[in-house]
């Protein structure tokens, strides 16, 4: 059975890890027990996968996993998130650098605050009733950093790296809520496209297992679909061509398996774990015409997520004490901006006790 049909016949998406305990296998053990999560979707029109005979051939096939563990996640609306509303100057001093011009408020800001950060996104219709009753404010509604990247994500020296759309932020006006999202979960998969070749450089540069290396090449592929399909929706929302310009030049790491355990927890452990109950949370209020792409990003970041957590319990399992002091130094800093996630206490720390 695969991971999706499993996922159909369950209504659930599920996070799979092989345990790589007890010596330095270079092969991951396919037969090793698995931790599986288990959170609610309700998704049952995802399309097939599609057929990819040259890699599939490399890669081993979709085990079944066995369940030791069903849990069904919480609502993700317990991640912080609030109103804000602020005189035009001091939201401008926080103004983020793709923030554009609504009323003469900047529709995008970035801020810091006990230690934690925060994004802000222009609320035109409590700007323009404050604005409208005289009063010169700018408002916003605001979220925790405690929100993953949709996929794999760009980390450079710890930061989060998207590229800028093409043209400029999106105008204000008309439909472009939509168009703003998905144009924002467009930009994340295209970063996921570049992340995925980076990490399958590292891997081969460290000579790892085939089948880890074909599916890391194979998660690439499905991220140039998932950006496409983002691209295409935001474009559809806003009637014009919505696409990615370059993405900045990455500073050079070190490579080496430590640096994959710790690198590859950080950019796919957490974020494509955790983009798995957001997209699911993103199903929940999509239209007719989004439904099938989300299921496909589900059903994909999944395997992503599955695919992230075997990497490092291979690197770990092959890299010894440096690798696992370098994923716990990981597992603290992702800590420091996740643990407030309804989703990490669930998903993340009791697969990463497993390792
Ligand atoms: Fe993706
Ligand atoms: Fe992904």
């Amino acid at each position: 059975m695969t991971v999706w049909k499993l996922a159909e016949r369950l209504r659930i998406a599920v996070v799979g890890l092989p345990l790589a305990l007890g010596g330095c296998d270079k092969e991951p053990r396919q037969s090793a027990p698995r931790a599986i999560v288990i959170i609610d979707a309700g998704q049952r029109d995802a399309p097939a996968p599609a057929p990819d005979a040259e890699l599939d051939a490399a890669a081993p096939a979709d085990a079944a996993p066995a369940p030791i563990a069903s849990v069904r996640l919480p609502p993700l609306r317990a991640c912080s998130e609030g109103s804000w509303c602020a005189p035009h100057g001091q939201a401008a001093s926080h103004a983020s650098t793709r923030a554009a011009d609504f009323q003469g408020c900047a529709t995008d800001l970035r801020m810091r605050k006990n230690s934690q950060d925060f994004s802000l996104v222009i609320s035109r219709s409590r700007t323009k009733a404050k604005q409208d009753a005289g009063q010169d404010l700018c408002c916003y509604t605001w979220s925790a950093r405690c929100k993953a990247t949709p996929g794999r994500a760009l980390l450079d020296r710890g930061a989060v790296v998207l590229a800028e759309l093409l043209g400029g932020p999106l105008p204000p006006g008309g439909d472009d809520d939509r168009a703003r999202t998905w144009a924002e979960r467009g930009l994340g998969e295209h970063a996921s496209i570049a992340a995925f070749a980076r990490a399958a450089s590292e891997l081969a540069a460290v000579d790892a297992p085939p089948a880890l290396l074909a599916a890391t090449v194979r998660a690439g592929r499905d991220e140039v679909a998932h950006a496409r399909g983002c691209f295409a929706l935001a474009s559809r929302h806003a009637g014009a061509r919505i696409q990615p310009g370059p993405l900045p030049a990455l500073a050079a790491r070190p490579g080496g398996l430590a640096a994959i355990a710790h690198d590859s927890f950080l950019e796919g452990c957490v974020h494509e774990t955790l983009s798995v109950p957001a997209a699911l949370d993103w199903q929940r209020h999509a239209s007719p015409e989004e439904r099938p792409l989300l299921a496909r990003i589900i059903r994909d970041e999944t395997r992503h997520a599955e695919l992230a957590w075997r990497t490092v319990a291979w690197a770990v399992a092959a890299g010894g004490p440096e690798a696992r002091d370098a994923l716990a130094d990981a597992a603290a800093r992702a800590r420091a901006d996740f643990a407030a996630h309804p989703a990490w206490p669930i998903l993340v720390e009791p697969t990463l006790a497993l390792i």
